[in-house]
């Protein structure tokens, strides 16, 4: 079964919607079949992986709105094993049209359901707010994975998504884990940023993602080329920390390739 990885953190500009363009191509280069559900009225990852503009294209809102199955939205990109459904401005509208409809924040759950088994990860990038659109995709995820820029107060701004997280748990999704916290466009040379990864470390202990994120200009460009960076500049250190960053994260999952041999004991048993 698939495991869905919600990319969120209601602050904006944090590295979200780079984290899930780069993290699903990578996943899909590394071959596992990986679908990007784009859940952002901005489109960015829509746009980062090259779809143009399109408001006639079945996308995210549909899926939302019971309107369109996820076969009738999902789109092929460069990348063989990534599969993309596209968000569209209009889909802000969702948050106040899902408002007074049945499950409301299971509408992207219900969507994915029937579908999970084809992909081995599903990444969803979430807008930059604890609004229905984010609600959605954290009760339909097994994981979030948490985008963080190493500043002071980093903590501070992240109390208010950990006590969302606590909430979901309590009531509508028990099964949610933090898959990890990343570090995003860090320059690991300053001070500040090793006061605040050791200040994260204590804090998050082993879900702080041991891959840090390094500011890369090329990571800033790929999206307006509609590729994402291991595609753009494959040699990069943006790319290769990506590449990096799905390793640790598959690791963690999919079960190595040789199976360990039954214990001594159990060999007994059976002979
Ligand atoms: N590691 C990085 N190095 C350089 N620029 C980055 C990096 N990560 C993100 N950016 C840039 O920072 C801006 C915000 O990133 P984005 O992923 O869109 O954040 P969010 O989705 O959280 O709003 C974008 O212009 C993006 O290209
Ligand atoms: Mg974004």
């Amino acid at each position: 079964m698939g495991r869905v990885i919600a990319v969120a953190n209601q602050k904006g500009g944090v590295g979200k919607t780079t984290t899930a363009i780069n993290l699903a191509s990578s996943f899909a280069a590394a071959e596992v079949n990986t679908l990007l559900v784009d859940c952002d009225p901005q489109s960015n990852a829509t746009s980062g992986l090259g779809l143009v503009k399109d408001p006639e294209r079945i996308n995210t809102y549909h899926l939302l709105m019971g309107a369109a199955t996820l076969e009738q939205a999902v789109r092929p990109t460069e990348l063989e094993q990534l599969w993309v459904v596209p968000a569209h401005k209009d889909m802000i509208g969702a948050n106040i049209e899902l408002v007074d409809t049945e499950r409301r924040e299971f509408r992207l759950r219900d969507a994915l359901g029937p579908w999970r088994d084809r992909y081995q990860f599903i990444v969803l990038d979430c807008p930059p707010a604890l609004d229905l659109l984010t609600l959605n995709a954290l009760v339909a995820a097994d994981a979030v994975l948490i985008p963080m820029q190493a500043e002071y107060f980093a903590l501070e701004g992240i109390s208010e998504l950990m006590d969302t997280v606590e909430r979901i748990r309590a009531g509508l999704n028990p099964e949610l884990n933090i898959e990890g916290v990343v570090l995003t466009m860090l320059d690991e040379r300053t001070n500040l940023a090793q006061q605040v990864m050791a200040e994260l470390k204590r804090f998050f202990g082993d879900k702080l993602c041991a891959t840090t994120i390094p500011r890369n200009i090329r990571l800033a460009e790929a999206p307006s080329h509609g590729r994402p960076a291991l595609l753009y500049d494959p040699r990069s250190k943006g790319a290769e920390s990506y590449i990096r960053l799905a390793k640790e994260i598959i690791a963690h999952h999919l079960p190595a390739e040789e199976p360990a041999p039954p214990a001594a004991e159990e060999m007994g048993k059976s002979a």
